[in-house]
C-alpha cells in the first residue's frame, strides 16, 4: 500500500489539475500504480497564492465524493506545499497553512530553485520549536544541492526531512537529475518518495517505477520499505525513525574547483 505525500491533484487550485476530469484521471493512474492515499498539496505562496485551509478541505471533500461515486478506491487527504518565507511560521501559527492531513505534525515546504535563502535553518528551527517537522520538497531540484550535499546534511541535522520526486528517479527531467536523486537516496538523505504530479501525462501520480529503479540501483529492500512506510506513517502524524545520512565524499578536484 503506497501513499503519495506530494501531489497537485485538486482541480483549479494551482498549476496542477486543470479540471475535475483531469483529477479523476489522475486518481485512476494512482490506483493503477498501487497508491491508496494521496495527500493533496496545492501550492501556498504567502501574499501571492494563498490557498485557504477551508478551500483545500472543501476541494478534498468534493473529490473524495466523486471518487466514491465512481467506485475509485483512493482517498484524498488535505495538505499543501508551502513556499518558504521568513514569516511562514507566523502564518502557520495563525492557522492559515495546512499541515499534512491536518495533523499539525508535518509540513511540506518548497525552497527556491536557484538561491538558497539564509533564513531556511531559522524557519526549520522555529517549526521544530512548535512541534512541527518540516519536509523539504523535491530536494534534487535545487541547484545548490550538489557536490557533497552539504546543505542537505545540515538541514537533516537541524531536524528537517527530505522528499525526492519519483519523476526525477524515473528520468523525466534528464539523466543529471536522475543521477542526483539516486545519489541522494544512496547517501541515506531521502525520507520520502512522492510524485509531485501535476497532470495525467509526464508529471503523473506514479511512484512504483521509481522504487523498481532504486532496486536496480542496488538500494536495499529495507531502505525501500522504510521509504514506503514513512509516507504511510506521517498521514497519521506518527513519528518516523531518522537514519544517519552518509557524508558524501567528493574529489579533491571538485573541492579545489569550488573555491574559485
Ligand atoms: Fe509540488
Amino acid at each position: 500500500m503506497m501513499v503519495d505525500i506530494h501531489c497537485h491533484i485538486l482541480p483549479n487550485l494551482d498549476d496542477g489539475s486543470e479540471s475535475v476530469d483531469i483529477s479523476k484521471e489522475m486518481a485512476l493512474i494512482a490506483v493503477e500504480d498501487g497508491i491508496k492515499s494521496i495527500v493533496a498539496t496545492p501550492h501556498y505562496i504567502e501574499y501571492e497564492h494563498e490557498v485557504s485551509k477551508k478551500a483545500i478541505l472543501k476541494s478534498c471533500q468534493e473529490l473524495n465524493q466523486l471518487l466514491i461515486q465512481n467506485g475509485i478506491n483512493l482517498k484524498i487527504l488535505p495538505g499543501c506545499e508551502a513556499f518558504i518565507s521568513p514569516t511562514l511560521v507566523e502564518s502557520y501559527k495563525k492557522g492559515e497553512i495546512m499541515s499534512i492531513n491536518d495533523m499539525g505534525k508535518y509540513i511540506l515546504i518548497e525552497l527556491p530553485v536557484t538561491n538558497y535563502p539564509e533564513y531556511v535553518e531559522d524557519v526549520i528551527f522555529d517549526f521544530k520549536v512548535i512541534g512541527v517537522i518540516p519536509i523539504i520538497a523535491h530536494i534534487e531540484r535545487y541547484s545548490y544541492v550538489r557536490g557533497d550535499f552539504e546543505v542537505i546534511y545540515r538541514l537533516i541535522n537541524k531536524g528537517a526531512l527530505m522528499q525526492v520526486n519519483s519523476t526525477s528517479i524515473i528520468g523525466l527531467f534528464g539523466d543529471k537529475l536522475k543521477n542526483k536523486a539516486i545519489e541522494l537516496v544512496k547517501h541515506n538523505m531521502v525520507h520520502f518518495i512522492a510524485s509531485d504530479a501535476h497532470t495525467t501525462r509526464g508529471r503523473s501520480p506514479r511512484i512504483a517505477r521509481a522504487f523498481e529503479i532504486l532496486k536496480k540501483e542496488r538500494i536495499k529492500d529495507t531502505y525501500i520499505d522504510y521509504l514506503i512506510a514513512n509516507s504511510q506513517k506521517i498521514i497519521y502524524g506518527e513519528d518516523i525513525k531518522i537514519i544517519d545520512p552518509i557524508v558524501k565524499k567528493v574529489s579533491w578536484f571538485y573541492k579545489i574547483r569550488r573555491r574559485f
